[in-house]
């Protein structure tokens, strides 16, 4: 562990098929007045919605309701939802649903006694609510695994306007005070929603995994996940039904973006990058658009971090390293990870999620490049990496 670094997640956590049990004990700490946040109506037809309702009930608040959250959430549906805080006084910011629920509930949270542009300052400048600021507290009843938004400062925001995706890490004062995590809720996600959120489970491994030379913990534990991921993605797309890969992959998920395993790393986010300009352009699933991108990324960075896509290839997919060089062990990684992708049925292009040659410069525009784990691409690159993923 050559960095240096701060660890602290205040997100307290429940675990379990009984885990709702625990949110009327949550709600004594809270304010009378609660927003219950939710999405495009999942949670009225499997039946959360009133369980959640009842509870809020019995506990006496008084619930105003901020429907209609949609995936990937609009920078629109932020301000209303800003609105009916700010008019309702909000004490706490409920979010029953996934990543993006979540994401929008802590934006709003952040937002409400923001004397300003919030967007700007939050999003664009990257920037913290000012220290004193209050900031309504997020609790989060969690109906689908992947992004991690359950123990985690993130927010990712689309400007549709502008056709522009791009996230923020809010600082801990935004991380959910508590979050439910309910793995017999996840059963209701559509198949191909739950392939893309295990999908962005593994994405998030990757992006913090590929960085940096040093023997690190973090490492460790990443590709222990990685090892998790793979096993429990095959069990659950044969049966959805299976709990106990269900449960595992929902409490990965959570691990693989709890800010535990970036520790001491650097860290890449490309793939999450071009992901966010791909899903701005095209609305697709935010798991989807990081898996149709992916291989044509890592093959294209390989060669700068070689080691670290050897050790991959051995610790993550068991590739023999006998007789070959590191590139080839490399390559064999990368085949693995493919057909892993394949049997279990995830696009591996962005053409398969309606990307058309015609959108290509527009989504290259969008593609915020950082330093990333091993290599800075330029412009060029970008546009090269996106036309091999066709
Ligand atoms: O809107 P409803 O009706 O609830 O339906 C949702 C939505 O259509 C449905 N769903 C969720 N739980 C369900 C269910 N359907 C049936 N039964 C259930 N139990 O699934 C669909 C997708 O939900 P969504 O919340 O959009 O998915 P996800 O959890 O993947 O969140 C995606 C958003 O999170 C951002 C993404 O960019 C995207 O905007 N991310 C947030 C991150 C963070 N906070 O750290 C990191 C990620 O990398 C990611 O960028
Ligand atoms: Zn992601």
């Amino acid at each position: 562990m050559i960095g240096n670094f701060m660890y602290y997640n205040p997100t307290k956590l429940y675990f379990g098929s009984e885990s709702l049990d625990y949110l009327k004990g949550e709600l004594k700490n809270y304010g009378s007045k609660v927003i219950l946040a939710y999405g495009g109506g999942s949670i009225k037809k499997n039946g959360i919605y009133d369980q959640v309702l009842a509870i809020l009930r019995e506990a006496g608040k008084t619930v105003v309701e901020d429907a209609g959250v949609m995936s990937n959430p609009t920078l629109e549906k932020l301000h209303e939802g800003v609105k009916i805080a700010r008019e309702h006084q909000a004490d706490l910011i409920l979010a029953v649903g996934g990543g993006s629920v979540c994401d929008y509930a802590k934006a709003v949270a952040a937002s409400v006694h923001f004397d300003g542009d919030y967007w700007e300052e939050f999003f664009l400048k990257q920037q913290n609510p000012p220290q004193g600021q209050p900031i309504i507290p997020v609790g989060c009843v969690l109906t689908m695994a992947g992004t991690g938004s359950e123990m985690n400062g993130g927010s990712v925001i689309t400007d549709e306007a502008n056709t522009f995706k791009i996230g923020h890490v809010f600082d801990h004062r935004l991380m959910p005070k508590f979050s439910i995590l309910n793995p017999r809720f996840t059963m209701t996600v559509p198949v191909e929603q739950m392939k893309a959120g295990i999908f962005d489970i593994m994405s998030h491994l990757m992006e913090q995994y590929f960085s940096g030379t040093d023997d690190n913990t973090s490492d460790y534990l990443a590709e222990a996940l990685m090892k998790n991921v793979v096993t429990d993605a095959y069990k659950a797309v044969k049966n959805p039904q299976d709990y106990e890969a269900r449960s595992n992959i929902m409490w990965v998920a959570t691990w693989a973006l709890n800010t535990l395993v970036k520790c001491g790393k650097r860290q890449d986010w490309m793939v999450h990058m071009f992901g966010h300009s791909v899903g701005a352009h095209t609305h697709a699933a935010h798991g989807d658009t990081l898996a149709a991108i992916s291989l044509a990324y890592y093959k294209h960075v390989m060669s700068y971090g070689l080691p670290k896509f050897c050790r991959f290839a051995v610790n993550v997919w068991g590739v023999s390293s006998t007789g070959k060089t590191e590139e080839e062990i490399a390559y064999e990684g990368l085949d693995a990870l493919e057909k892993w992708m394949k049997e279990i049925g995830l696009p591996t292009k962005i053409s398969e999620i309606g990307v058309t040659n015609e959108m290509i410069d527009g989504i290259a525009k969008g593609v915020v490049i950082l330093d990333a784990g091993y290599h800075k691409l330029s412009q060029d690159e970008v546009l090269q990496v996106l036309n091999k993923s066709m």
